[in-house]
């Protein structure tokens, strides 16, 4: 299966649309189901308190990762161009979180405090091959880690989509997450799009049973 860009339709709803609501609430369950939750805390075990999350949307993955990490004093920025967290959500878990309405790739090469870690959660799936480079590189300037859980681009994945209306997913759900898994990613293609800069140490793989595991460290010895 080749890489294929399509418009998802809950990006040019209007946030407050019921079927953009149900959507979003639907995105809970189906990264429920994908673990990403799972997945990403256990990327950020090395104890960091500085944290971006690009791509946000309304902040409850992040939320089920702090409650995961059980680390409080977490500073954590929520990217979103067009946000619906709510940082209160935060504070019960000791997290300060800020929220930050922009483009990624604005908000990254703006100057700023570096981060210690940037979570990106079906996200990357978004960009094309020359911007996804360029989010990269900008990232790969502002922080020692970064983890992203991607839909992997695989019939099992897309099989599945089409099981979602089974669970009462709306339309808007069902196109969104086909779209997502023939934009996802397969093999080391992330890696491939990392700056090509020395001190890297670069993990891609499965993540089960239906999502896409990159992660890019900078040795700490640099
Ligand atoms: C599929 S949603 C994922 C939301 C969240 N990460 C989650 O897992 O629930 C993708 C999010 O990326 C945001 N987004 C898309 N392109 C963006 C960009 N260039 N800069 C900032 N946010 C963007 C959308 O507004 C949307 O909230």
């Amino acid at each position: 299966m080749d890489r294929v860009l399509e418009a998802e339709w809950l990006d040019s709803l209007p946030p407050h649309d019921p079927r953009a609501q149900r959507a979003r609430a639907d995105l809970r369950r189906v990264n429920f189901l994908m673990g990403n939750a799972r997945h990403i805390a256990r990327a950020l075990s090395g104890g960091q308190t500085r944290i971006a999350d690009l791509g946000a949307g309304d902040g409850s993955l992040m939320l089920r990762v702090a409650r995961r990490l059980r680390r409080p004093g977490v500073k954590l920025a929520l990217v979103d161009r067009s946000p619906s967290a709510r940082t209160q959500d935060f504070e019960r878990v000791g997290w300060r979180a800020r929220i930050a309405r922009e483009d990624a790739l604005e908000f990254l090469r703006r100057p700023g405090p570096r981060f210690d870690a940037i979570v990106c959660n079906l996200f990357l799936h978004h960009f094309e091959p020359a911007a996804l480079r360029r989010l990269l590189e900008a990232a790969a300037q502002r922080t020692a880690l970064l983890v992203a859980c991607e839909p992997r681009r695989s019939r099992v994945a897309l099989q599945a989509c089409r099981l979602l209306g089974l669970l009462g997913c709306n339309d808007v759900t069902r196109h969104d997450a086909a779209v997502s898994v023939r934009a996802g990613f397969l093999g080391r293609e992330l890696s491939a799009s990392w700056p090509q800069a020395q001190g890297w140490q670069l993990s891609e793989r499965p993540a089960a049973p239906f999502g896409h595991l990159f992660s890019a460290r900078r040795d700490a010895t640099l």
